[in-house]
């Protein structure tokens, strides 16, 4: 699979097939790719995934993140550059692995914090209301039942910042 990437990078029939996927990029301004490592390249189904989608990604602000056992990542951050050429790319990449896998929440609030992304994206707050109806999630996927010290949150659906 890798190999026929690299061997044809520009040939969709090089890339593994994946399911349909119904987001719409121009919700959003900022798009975070997540992705594993694999044989020091990005992992196949996320290469067909931006070799679909990383063209309407131009011009929008690109995080990535990306988990390997040990190897570094910069095959990745090339794979990512030529899947989507057009966008702008946060100042840092973020890097998870073996070892710092059990620090990767504080580590990703660290990274969004140099990379400034409140102050990119325009969020400067967050408003935690909390009713009855408030569900409140870590990015772990656990119920927070207090109110969320500084951290990433998924409240009611929606990912939000809380500083
Ligand atoms: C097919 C395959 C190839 C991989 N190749 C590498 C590699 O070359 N170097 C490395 O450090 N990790 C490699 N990994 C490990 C993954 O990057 C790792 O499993 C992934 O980041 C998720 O981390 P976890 O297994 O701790 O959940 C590989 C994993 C798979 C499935």
């Amino acid at each position: 699979m890798l190999n026929a990437i690299k061997a044809a990078p520009n040939d969709a029939g090089s890339y593994p097939a994946i399911d349909p996927v119904s987001t719409s990029q121009s919700d959003y301004g900022t798009i975070i790719i997540v992705t594993p490592l694999w044989w020091s390249q990005m992992a196949a189904p996320m290469q067909t995934y931006l070799f679909n989608y990383g063209g309407q990604m131009a011009g929008k602000n690109i995080g990535l993140i990306v988990s390997s056992s040990s190897s570094d990542i910069n095959g990745v951050v090339a794979d990512c550059k030529r899947l989507v050429p057009d966008g702008k790319y946060f100042s840092e990449n973020l890097w998870i692995n073996h070892s710092s896998h059990s620090n990767r929440s504080s580590l990703i609030q660290t990274w969004l914090t140099a990379i400034n992304y409140n102050t990119v994206t325009g969020i400067s707050e967050v408003k935690t209301t909390t009713s009855a109806h408030t569900r409140i999630y870590d990015i772990a996927g656990r119920l927070v039942k207090q109110k969320p010290s500084k951290g990433i949150y998924i409240i009611n659906g929606k990912k939000r910042v809380v500083e």
